[in-house]
């Protein structure tokens, strides 16, 4: 049994954090879409899609950088078959990423027309919001699929890896790296 690093730079802990608050937004956002179907759509879900829109596009990018920068080049360095099935896991990984980074900015132009078309007072009626309703509603179902079987894989096949292939000082170095990588002080003793 590996030893525990305090919580705040177990990248374990807090890669797996980032993926339960991802699915949180998107769940929010496929939520979104289906009270604006029903013309329940008032000023407070601008709020919830605008939060998962910043987290969408400040956090997300953060998170996947902590995989491709921090962790994946330190388990390929780890490799003894470079032609194995975890070496495809991992360049699955990046392939997923830069097909969600462009669906992102997509997704993040059509949610922004969207919400312009919500009225500050009262509700908004959906002949109000369509087109931008429709291809918000498939986009943030398409996403919520994608980002499901690939936290899956992450969490399954390639996080628990962690504990075992890396030393100690190994997770450590990794946690501190995610930990500047958010601007955070990173002083924790361990
Ligand atoms: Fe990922
Ligand atoms: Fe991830």
């Amino acid at each position: 049994m590996s030893q525990a690093l305090p919580p705040e730079i177990d990248p374990h802990l807090n890669l797996v954090a980032a993926h339960r608050e991802l699915l949180k937004h998107l769940h929010n956002l496929i939520r979104a879409g289906r009270l604006l179907v029903l013309g329940r759509g008032d000023l407070g879900l601008t709020l919830q899609i605008s939060r998962a829109l910043r987290f969408l596009a400040l956090d997300v990018p953060l998170h996947a950088r902590d995989e491709e920068e921090s962790l994946l080049p330190r388990l390929r360095a780890k490799l003894k078959d470079p032609q194995s099935h975890f070496s495809y896991l991992l360049e699955h990984i990046e392939k997923d990423h830069a097909e969600l980074a462009g669906l992102h900015v997509q997704f993040d132009a059509v949610a922004r027309k969207l919400v312009a078309r919500i009225p500050f007072e009262g509700l908004a009626a959906r002949k109000d919001l369509e087109p931008e309703l429709k291809v918000f509603r498939g986009q943030a179902g398409e996403l919520f699929n994608i980002y499901a079987s690939h936290i899956l894989v992450e969490e399954r096949d390639v996080f628990p890896a962690l504990a075992v292939v890396f030393t100690h000082s190994e997770r450590e170095q990794i946690g501190r790296e995610m930990t500047q990588r958010r601007g955070l002080p990173v002083n924790a003793a361990v």
